[in-house]
């Protein structure tokens, strides 16, 4: 919303000025335009990591960091994780409102019978090899499924998207947990459209044909609450970069397979791994101390993983929702395995909570501090945490791109830079070229 309060942006050296629009949205700081700064003073704006800038309006999710709070479609995260299941969030994120009871069955269905892929598709897995990173696959095999659907990528017709969407919601736990049986030597699992979204993940990441399986409810409730805590964050690295990738009108199997590599990264969902390999580096309680003063020296570019946050300047709500849930779930399961490694987890935090270092940059634990120790109580490997995250995601990317479909000021997204290369020189025959 533009009202008539304007930004004026004076150049001292040559007295010039521009005057910007400023917009305010439903919550959060207020936005001025820069359309017209350029032309007004022949000048762009320089903001590294964009930490000042907004780059589109949406209407999908709000985090206030200062406060502390997580909405999707103004819904806070605490009363999703509470009452909800992760189809309905995806149905929420992707739609705007919460469904109706036949709206909702419905998309159950259509989401449940969109389980399968093709038979081709699940032959590359034979191509990679045996110990292949789950996530590098899945950056192959998500690109890939556009080599599959080119009936829905027409991205200028609404009902390719919405398919697509319904395509890639669908498949992820399929191609994920085929990621995973891959890389230890066991058959693929097919889908059981029997069973729900969470629970016919379990069963395709673990069970054999040669054995019975059951999934266990409480694994199947701990994992749900995971994912709606993860499935979407508004602009963040990997959501940006899904935007960015398909501002070029690239499909949107291309472009989420361009935020999967996004998110690969330590810094960004890659985090939950490497917070469990810092913990399990910790042999006991006795050594946190020494390790939150590596993080602290800057010598040494060790940071404490699954601490800190960009837009968090206070506790992450949805770390929050995981401590308490890992509590429950280490008791429910019986985890003696797990329990010291969260022992370890609550120390680190308690130590830096308390350390000058961490208070004055208010850097509290993030979802991912908490989230790997559940999944390790889940049985889910090291290697497949990051993939957790992906299929959580995946509709967080989707509906961000949806809602960049359907934007009127959608422009194919290109950055300026401040040029500070050679100025313009001519080229030296290499025989002509001296010391
Ligand atoms: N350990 C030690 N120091 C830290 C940490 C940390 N985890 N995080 C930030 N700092 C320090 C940093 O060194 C800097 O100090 P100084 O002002 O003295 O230079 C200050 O805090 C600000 O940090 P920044 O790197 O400028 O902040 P950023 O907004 O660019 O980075 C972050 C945010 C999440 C990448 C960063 O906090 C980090 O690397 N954390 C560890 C990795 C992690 O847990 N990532 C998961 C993020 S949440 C899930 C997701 O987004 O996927």
């Amino acid at each position: 919303m533009s009202d008539d309060h304007t930004v004026t942006i004076t150049d001292n050296r040559t007295g010039k000025s521009v005057e910007l629009p400023v917009s305010k949205g439903t919550h959060g700081a207020q936005v001025f335009s820069l359309q017209g700064l350029h032309e007004g003073l022949g000048m762009f704006t320089y903001d590294p990591g964009y930490a000042a800038t907004a780059s589109c309006r949406s209407s999908i999710t709000y985090i206030d960091g200062d406060e502390g709070t997580l909405l999707y479609r103004g819904y806070p995260i605490e009363q999703l994780a509470e009452h909800s299941d992760y189809l309905e969030v995806c149905y929420l994120l992707l739609y705007g409102e919460l469904p109706q009871p036949a709206e909702m069955n419905k998309f159950r269905e259509i989401i449940n019978r969109h389980s399968m892929v093709n038979e081709g598709l699940l032959r590359f897995y034979d191509g990679f090899r045996y110990d292949a990173h789950p996530m590098a696959i899945m950056v192959g095999v998500v690109g890939a499924l556009s080599a599959f659907y080119h009936d829905s990528t027409d991205v200028t017709d609404p009902y390719h998207r919405e398919i697509s969407a319904h395509r890639m919601i669908a498949k992820m736990p399929t191609l994920a947990a085929a990621s995973y049986k891959h890389s230890v030597g066991q058959p693929i699992i097919y889908p059981d459209n029997s069973l729900g979204y969470v629970d016919n993940f379990l069963r395709m990441m673990f069970a054999v044909p040669s054995e019975p399986y059951e999934v266990n409810p409480v694994a199947s409730r701990a994992l749900d609450l995971m994912m709606i805590l993860h499935a979407d964050h508004e602009q963040n690295a990997s959501a940006s970069t899904v935007r960015l990738a398909s501002s070029s009108g690239a499909n949107p199997f291309a472009s989420v397979a361009a935020g999967i590599a996004s998110l690969w990264g330590p810094a960004h969902g890659g985090a939950n791994e490497a917070v469990v390999q810092m913990l399990e580096s910790i042999e006991s309680v006795k050594q946190v101390p020494e390790l939150v003063a590596r993080a602290k020296d800057k010598s040494d570019s060790f940071r404490l993983m699954g601490f800190g946050h960009r837009i968090y300047k206070q506790y992450d709500p949805r770390a929050k929702i995981i401590r308490q849930s890992c509590h429950d779930l280490l008791n429910e399961l019986g985890s003696t395995r797990d329990q010291p490694l969260f022992e370890i987890a609550l120390e680190l935090e308690r130590i830096a909570l308390e350390d000058d270092y961490f208070k004055e940059r208010n850097l509290y634990p993030n979802v991912d501090f908490y989230s790997g120790i559940i999944l390790r109580a889940l049985g889910i490997p090291l290697s497949m945490f990051t993939v957790m995250f992906v299929m959580s995601r995946t509709v967080g990317w989707i509906a961000q791109w949806m809602e960049m479909m359907d934007d009127p000021e959608q422009r194919i997204g290109r950055p300026r830079q401040l040029y500070v290369g050679h100025s313009r020189r001519d080229y030296t025959p290499i025989d002509q070229r001296g010391d």
